[in-house]
């Protein structure tokens, strides 16, 4: 007999509604070992994390989180091997295509941060539409890091605000940091109350540098392609444990 899986779809009875974590983050660590533990290319497991994601997206969605960021390619993923690479392009491109119909339909918008503009013509494109089309969308809001550095986000913004201090718009002193967030890819979509990083790495790997000041951080040894509900849950109550006291007493 096979046990069905508990789906929970609700927000379980023992989290606090009014402590849910109004953004959560995730880097989605582990697709590779998840395929290669099962004697698959590693391409399957990028596969399957895609389905992980678009579950999670609909749990924060049921359970009241209302934003959502997910770390899908960095600055240092070119690294990898071309077919990967490549891969990874073309199942971008072709979920969005895909899934576009069902994100206006679940009232998702879809935002992306990162260097788009070094990503393939054809993967702009469907970026560009999915953006547009899901605009005024506001049952969650979906951001995806592609192309995406925290550091080369910082320098960005550095560079523009240095560019107005010489045309002479803005005075050093006028730069606090409400004026420098308004600078960065993240400009209007808030920080993150929670980052999960899977697989057990401890690491935050250029991601969100700026934006992570105060996140509370929960790393689980679960690989992305397994991360579900129940996962997401024992995060949920680690986090509401947590004393939030933002440097003060
Ligand atoms: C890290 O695992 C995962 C990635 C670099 C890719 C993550 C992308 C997705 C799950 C697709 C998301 C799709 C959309 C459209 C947003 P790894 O390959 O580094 O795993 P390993 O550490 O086991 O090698």
């Amino acid at each position: 007999m096979t046990v069905k899986p508990i789906v929970l779809q609700d927000l379980p009875p023992d989290l606090k509604r009014e402590r849910l974590p109004k953004h959560v983050a995730v880097i989605m660590d582990g697709n590779g070992r998840w395929a290669k533990h099962r004697g698959l290319p590693r391409i399957m497991g990028h596969k399957r994390g895609v389905d992980v994601l678009k579950d999670l997206l609909r749990c924060c969605r049921d359970w009241g989180v209302a934003a959502l960021t997910a770390y899908a390619f960095s600055t240092e993923n070119w690294g990898r091997p071309l077919e990967e690479v490549d891969f990874l392009m073309t199942l971008f491109e072709r979920v969005l295509r895909k899934e576009l119909r069902e994100m206006i339909e679940e009232d998702v918008r879809i935002q992306f941060v990162g260097n788009l503009s070094a990503l393939p013509r054809s993967l702009q494109t469907e970026i560009a539409r999915a953006v547009a089309e899901t605009q005024h969308n506001r049952g969650i809001q979906l951001t995806v890091a592609t192309n995406y550095g925290g550091r080369q986000e910082i320098l960005d913004a550095c560079r523009a605000i240095a560019h107005q201090v010489q045309q002479g718009l803005l005075q050093p002193d006028d730069i606090d940091e409400a004026l420098f967030e308004r600078h960065l890819y993240t400009a209007g979509i808030g920080d993150p109350d929670l980052l999960i990083r899977t697989s057990g790495e401890m690491r935050i790997s250029n991601f969100l540098l700026w934006q992570m000041a105060y996140a509370e951080i929960y790393i689980t040894e679960t690989l992305w392609p397994d991360f579900d509900r129940a996962e997401f849950h024992r995060a949920l109550c680690s986090y509401q444990q947590r004393e939030r006291r933002f440097g003060k007493v």
